[in-house]
């Protein structure tokens, strides 16, 4: 395996940033892979850079056999889980792979940590999982700040009278219209209403969902935010089948329902996972600077997830630059927004091709029931096979994401 490269941190961050969005925060990608598989149809020369998060869509990405897959994170606690997930991936058989990333008997991973998991980490991610390594030992799904956001959500169904018994059923349905009929009969009536409301509202209970303060203040500035979650939710459990929905299983119950999981933690991509360990790349650092390391045109697939939900415009623009400046021809960029519309700025939209079609439909499939718009865009070469040349990026391109604003 690669060593982790850490880059160096630019930048303050601001304290309820510090605050929030350190330690896990994402136990798992909260985003669906099966958008990401048809946007980007992986091919064995492509070179794949994806924002970290809890490593699960960069790990379906290597699933798909690039050449080359870079992920980073601005948070090495995030990249800590990728690391571990890594090291068992060429450490361990694959059912102690699965007790541990699935959940079904995690606390098997304290047996290996030391002889066969530590000896494989970074110095940074070896002092994180030293102390905390009972999080995974316990169920990872149970604990971060999305983990502790789950906790309390199954708390508001028991307050609205909806037991783990109903839940579990709910998912066994097969049918689309049976669950609606259902979500509508038992689950919707009840859940949406003045608590739920408040719950939307108070803003650190979204934050421990992962939902950063730029983001809650970009949602709730343009729809308000309680309505926003109520018509994705309701999209997501009346328009797409619940019984293969892993995100809301996790979600409701803590666990996944049998071999509804990401694609990395099914038993046929095991063999292919250890085969292209070599191809992995980790990066402690924030995309732009990182990117700004990178060989012009040397990269063909951009998962950007919603980071720019996170950024000021002028750190929007500076990342999109970077990229663009990194990007093959044709290359092909895609990401969510927490908004119904987030478009790239002017200066950029030029360079970039939007397959407005493709985009809406992959969104129409989205299982997690949380972002409001998807983009896929391919990068427009300028003709002689090179991609845009950068302009020298403006002083905001990121190195600190400030929460002052
Ligand atoms: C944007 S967040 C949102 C979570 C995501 N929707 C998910 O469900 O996985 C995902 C990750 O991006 C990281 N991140 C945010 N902005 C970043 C940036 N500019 N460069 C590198 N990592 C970034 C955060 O540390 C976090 O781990």
């Amino acid at each position: 395996m690669q060593p982790v490269l850490d880059m160096p941190t630019a930048g303050k961050r601001g304290l309820l940033e510090r605050m929030v969005f350190r330690g896990i925060v994402f136990n798992m990608s909260w985003e669906d892979p099966e958008m990401d598989r048809r946007a980007f149809q992986i091919t064995p020369s492509d070179t794949v850079i994806s924002i970290s998060s809890a490593g699960c869509n960069p790990l379906n990405f290597l699933c798909q056999n690039p050449k080359k897959l870079i992920s980073v994170d601005g948070n090495p606690a995030q990249n800590a889980i990728l690391e571990l997930k890594l090291a068992a991936i060429a450490t361990l058989d694959y059912e102690t792979f699965f007790d541990i990333f699935a959940a079904r008997h995690p606390s098997v991973v304290t047996r290996h940590y030391q002889s066969r998991l530590r000896p494989l980490l970074s110095d940074k991610a070896r002092q994180f999982w030293d102390k905390k390594l009972w999080i995974v030992a316990r169920n990872l799904y149970d604990f971060g700040r999305m983990g502790l956001f789950c906790r309390l959500l199954r708390l508001v169904f028991s307050q609205v009278g909806l037991s783990r018994q109903q839940l579990d059923a709910f998912f066994e349905i097969q049918s689309l219209d049976e669950q609606t009929k259902w979500y509508h009969k038992h689950v919707a009536r009840k859940l949406w209403g003045p608590v739920t409301r408040a719950f939307v509202n108070f803003k650190p209970f979204l934050y421990l969902a992962g939902v950063h303060p730029r983001q809650f203040n970009l949602v709730d500035g343009r729809h308000d935010i309680y309505d926003y979650i109520k018509e994705r939710v309701d999209y997501a459990l009346t328009r797409i089948p619940v019984y293969d929905n892993y995100f809301l299983t996790v979600a409701v119950t803590g666990k996944f329902r049998g071999k509804h999981v990401p694609p990395y933690l099914l038993e046929e991509n095991f063999d292919t996972l250890r085969k292209n360990l070599d191809r992995v790349q980790v990066v402690n650092g924030w995309l732009g600077p990182f990117l700004d390391t990178q060989p012009a045109g040397s990269i063909t697939k951009f998962n950007l997830l919603d980071i720019f939900d996170w950024m000021t415009d002028e750190q929007f623009e500076g990342t999109l630059r970077s990229a663009l400046r990194t990007a093959a021809p044709g290359a092909t960029m895609i990401y969510r927004s927490g908004s119904y519309q987030l478009d790239p700025p002017p200066a950029i939209r030029e360079h970039l091709e939007h397959d407005a079609e493709l985009s809406r439909e992959l969104l129409a499939i989205d299982r997690s029931a949380t972002y409001g718009s998807f983009y896929v865009f391919s990068v427009k070469s300028n003709g002689n096979g090179k991609a845009v040349a950068r302009e020298q990026s403006p002083s905001g391109s990121e190195g600190h994401i400030a929460v002052s604003c």
